[in-house]
Parts: structure tokens; sequence; C-alpha cells
């Protein structure tokens, strides 16, 4: 049953089965790791079903587009979707199975429930793109219904993601784990993302400001400087190649509030490169 690098994984699209499924693998008494995705998977996923299967008996690996999550005026349409080369770099990354659920079986006709995480999910992506966490808090509760894995594993990335799921799990009592894991980055820097395939060449060279930035911030904020300098490195190094700042700010890790003395802290940023919104960030440790 369990995934073997190089092996196709099987895929289930109905919902009941994929949860009879899990649930008759957990009474065998395997341990259980899921991985959520959209498609378009790149290495940054595959480090993240790479980690499960270390971490796991067997991987699911849901594909699904999540219309909730796009607003009007978003990519929902034009996002990548690449299925064939998703389910062999799965498969050769240990999942077991895939889960690619139809539309209808997420939102049935009559759907009219929600999950909506306040604090977290109100600045930042939440205020910029309004109903985005809603949609992700809602799909992610229905996918660990229909998946109840041991343990989730989310990328660092999208890091107000992770504070919105941990939060929604720990409001609702939902009985999986949490795993967020490393960011993976192109050689220059550049955090993975799906939607980097939208960048022009040029575009694409001047994307790695996010990572230069956010790198001159650490060390601004390794050498004590104020929140409100380190804050501005950020800036600084979007300006210098014309990147519009949607945000750039420090917070705390946890609650995404002002940065607390002495605890870590994460550096939010958002910019737009073109006609792409990218998101990068980087943790900031604990300091005198
Ligand atoms: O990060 C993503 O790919 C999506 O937001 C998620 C968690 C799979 C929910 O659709």
């Amino acid at each position: 049953m369990s995934g073997q690098p190089g092996h196709t994984p099987i895929v289930v699209a109905e919902p009941r089965l994929m949860r009879d499924t899990i649930l008759a693998a957990c009474r065998a008494g395997r341990r259980i790791g899921f991985v959520p995705t959209m498609g378009a998977l790149h290495a940054g996923h595959a480090s993240l079903v790479e980690q499960a299967a270390a971490e796991c008996d067997d991987v699911v690996v849901s594909i699904f587009v999540n219309p909730k999550q796009f607003g009007p005026r978003e990519d929902l349409a034009r996002y990548p979707r690449t299925l064939p080369a998703d389910l062999a770099l799965v498969g050769a990354k240990g999942a077991t199975w895939v889960f690619v659920p139809e539309p209808s079986t997420a939102y049935p006709a009559g759907h009219a429930t929600s999950v909506v995480v306040a604090a977290p999910a109100a600045d930042f992506e939440g205020a910029i793109r309004p109903g985005h966490f809603a949609g992700v808090a809602t799909v992610v509760c229905w996918l660990f219904n229909v998946v109840p894995a041991d343990v989730a594993y989310f990328g660092a990335k999208d890091w107000q993601q992770t504070v919105v799921v941990r939060r929604m799990v720990a409001d609702l009592a939902i009985p999986i784990a949490i795993e967020v894991c490393p960011t993976i980055r192109e050689p220059d820097g550049l955090a993975m993302s799906s939607r980097n395939a939208y960048l022009s060449p040029e575009d694409r060279r001047r994307a790695v400001a996010l990572h230069e930035g956010l790198t001159s911030a650490a060390e601004r904020w390794q050498a004590g400087d104020a929140v409100a300098v380190v804050e501005k490195a950020i800036r600084a190094a979007l300006r210098s190649r014309d990147i519009p700042v949607d945000y750039a700010q420090v917070v705390d890790t946890d609650t995404l509030l002002p940065p607390r003395p002495g605890a870590a802290a994460v550096a939010l940023v958002a910019g737009r490169v073109g006609n792409t919104r990218l998101l990068d960030n980087i943790f900031l440790p604990p300091r005198p």
C-alpha cells in the first residue's frame, strides 16, 4: 500500500472512498501524512511530500484548484493545471494516494458553510484579497474531514496561511498536527511558487528583490536595528527594482501582531512584479 519513489500513486476522486481508505489505513496502525496542494507542483511541493514520506507510513497529496480562494479579478481560469506531471512528481517522491476531487463534491449544490478565521486572516493577504482566507480555511477544513491524516504539511512561504490554518485547527479541535516546512528557493533566492511561471524573463530577474530585501532585513534585525529600519530595508530593495510594495512588515510569528520584545518574529513581504503578485518572508530569531 505504501508509496515507493518512482511508483504511480493511486488517484482517488470520490471523497467517501478517500476517507474510507484513510480510516482503514489508520485502523491498520499506519501513520498518514497529508500534503494539500492546488497542483502545478514544483520543488517546494516535492520537498513537502518527501518530508511526509520520511515521517509517515503513507502520504496523501490533494490536488484541487479551490475556486473559493480566488477573488473575482484573480487568476482562477489561467491558474496552471499540470496533472500528469504532478502525478509523476508526487509518485517519485513517495505519495501513496492523490486525491483529486471534483468542485461539485467539495461544494455540493446548496453549499452554504464558510469557515472564517478572524484575527490572523484580517491583514496582509486578507486585506488585499478579501474572502481569500475564508476560501482557504473552508476547503482545508473540508479536506481535513475527508483526509483524516495524522499530520499535514504546509510550506513556510505562505506564512500567513500557516498561521490561519493552525488557528483554525486549534479553535475547531481538528485532530491533525500541522507541520510547517522550509521554503525552497531557486539558486538566486527566489522562493518557489506556482505563480513564478507567469513571470516574463525580465520580471523573473527583478523578482529576486524580495529575497534580497528580506536578507538585508535579517541582517538589520541581527544588528539590533529598530523594526522600522528593518522594514525600510525590504522596501528599499523592492523600490530599487521598480517593484510596487503591497506590504513589508515585521510581525510576531504566531499572531502576526507587532513583534514582542525578546521573541522571534517574521518579516513578511508582498510585491507586484509585472502582473504577478509575489509573497515571501524570513524568520527573525529572538534577539536580546
Ligand atoms: O497553499 C495552497 O496551495 C492552497 O492554499 C491550499 C492550502 C491547498 C488550499 O487550497
